[in-house]
Formats: C-alpha cells, sequence, structure tokens
C-alpha cells in the first residue's frame, strides 16, 4: 500500500530515524516533544493512547515512556519492522481509516506528522474520535514554515515522501477538527517559536515549525501553563 507516490517502503523505512540523529533533527525532536508534552498534560488520567501512522515508533515509545499504555497502529510493514515491540508498547499493523478497536478503547487517538500523509483525512479523523474517549492530538508540519515550505519543494521538485503530502497551517486545522467534532470541539493548540532550531518551544504563531493542537471532547483538560 502507498500513502501518495512514493510509499513507506524498505528503503524509506531504513533511513527515516537517521534524521532524528543530525543536529536538526535532535532539535526538532526536543522542540516537539515539548509541544506534545505540555497538551498531553492536560488530559487528566489518559492513560492509553492509539498512536495512527507510528512509523518506526519513533514517538510511540517517548507515548510509553510517560508512562502511557501505548499502541502503534500503521499500514506499512516496513516501518513497522523498523518500529520494536517494548513493554508498554503493542504494534499492530492496520489501515486508518478502519480501526480494529471497539469505540472509546483509548483515552487518546494520536497522530504526529502523520495527518499530511492521509488520503481522506476527514473520514481518518472521525474514525480516531471514534476510538478515543477524551479526544484527539496532532503534532503536524506547518504548511507557512520555513520548514513547511521547504519539504514542499522537495516533494514538487524530487520523488520524496512529501511529494502526495498535503501541509496545513493552524486555520485549515481547526476547521477540519471542527467539521469532524462539531459543537463539541474544544481546540486547544501551541506551537515552536519561528521554525526549527529556533531556542522556545511554546509559543502560539500561525507561521512556526511544527503546530501542536488537541481536541477535546471530555470534561478532563486543564490548560498546563
Ligand atoms: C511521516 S510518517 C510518521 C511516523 C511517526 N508518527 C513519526 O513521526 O516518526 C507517516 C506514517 O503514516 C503511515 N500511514 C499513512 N497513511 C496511513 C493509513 N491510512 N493507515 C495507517 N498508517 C498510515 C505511513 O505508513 C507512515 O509510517
Amino acid at each position: 500500500m502507498t500513502s501518495g507516490n512514493v510509499a513507506f517502503d524498505e528503503p524509506v523505512a531504513a533511513h527515516y530515524e537517521a534524521w532524528y540523529e543530525t543536529p536538526e533533527g535532535q532539535r526538532a525532536d526536543e522542540l516537539e516533544k515539548a509541544i506534545l508534552s505540555r497538551l498531553l498534560q492536560g488530559f487528566s488520567g489518559s492513560g492509553s493512547v492509539l498512536e495512527i501512522g507510528c512509523g518506526t515508533g519513533h514517538f510511540t515509545h517517548w507515548l510509553a515512556d510517560q508512562e502511557r499504555l501505548v499502541v502503534g497502529l500503521d499500514f506499512s510493514p516496513a516501518m513497522l519492522a523498523q518500529a520494536q515491540a517494548l513493554d508498554g508498547v503493542l504494534l499492530v499493523r492496520g489501515d486508518a481509516r478502519w480501526l480494529p478497536f471497539a469505540d472509546g478503547a483509548f483515552d487518546l487517538t494520536a497522530f504526529i506528522t502523520t495527518l499530511e500523509f492521509l488520503e481522506r483525512p476527514r473520514e481518518v479523523l472521525v474514525e480516531a474520535l471514534r476510538v478515543a474517549r477524551h479526544g484527539v492530538l496532532l503534532g503536524v508540519l506547518n504548511r507557512w514554515s520555513v520548514l513547511g515550505l521547504q519539504r514542499r519543494l522537495a516533494g514538487l521538485f524530487n520523488q520524496t515522501i512529501y511529494d502526495a503530502a498535503h501541509f496545513y497551517g493552524v486555520g485549515e486545522l481547526k476547521r477540519l477538527l471542527r467539521s469532524v467534532a462539531g459543537g463539541k470541539a474544544h481546540i486547544v493548540w501551541h506551537t515552536t517559536l519561528f521554525s526549527h532550531g529556533w531556542p522556545c518551544s511554546q509559543a502560539r504563531l500561525p507561521w512556526a515549525g511544527f503546530i501542536g493542537m488537541t481536541l477535546v471532547v471530555s470534561d478532563g483538560f486543564r490548560e498546563v501553563g
């Protein structure tokens, strides 16, 4: 199965983690996790998380380190082969459009740099909300950032995983979530400051490199300052 024109196949999977080893990748990783962590802390008692599009398990393992019970789901066997099932982490092969779980099976569902690659994002978010008791956590690269522009240009001029990706800005992401949750939508978001590499990880800038956003559908959320 492919996501766009370039599949998450073995060559892509084999090199996927290497970016996180670069200075830019390490910095981005640190900032992104700071934002996701702040949003996660807002959900009191949210113990279980389904990470949809878990890939090589980079964030799946980090979520488990936050003392969450985590299931990682991905449709690419090559990406999953790079991921490891550890204590507190279960890996499942499946399609985000038809999650093999009961209604409300998890406290949260999460998409971390995955929404951009989904062919039917609205349909997938409806399904993600079905299996989540408290809400959905999103981490996306910002369409209107330098990094987003670089990725979009790379997708236009090279055959990369970005060639069929759709990058979102804050406004489009909010509209998408509202269209999924309707009147129930309580949306909280944070960004990195400017682009990756900038020393501050907590801001609310529409042109920042990375957006963390949650759709909250239960009462158990409080903003963490
Ligand atoms: C860019 S990777 C992100 C992986 C991981 N979340 C991370 O940030 O390192 C996107 C992942 O989404 C997966 N994916 C795309 N469409 C999917 C679908 N419909 N169902 C399940 N996984 C999907 C791909 O196989 C890929 O592993």
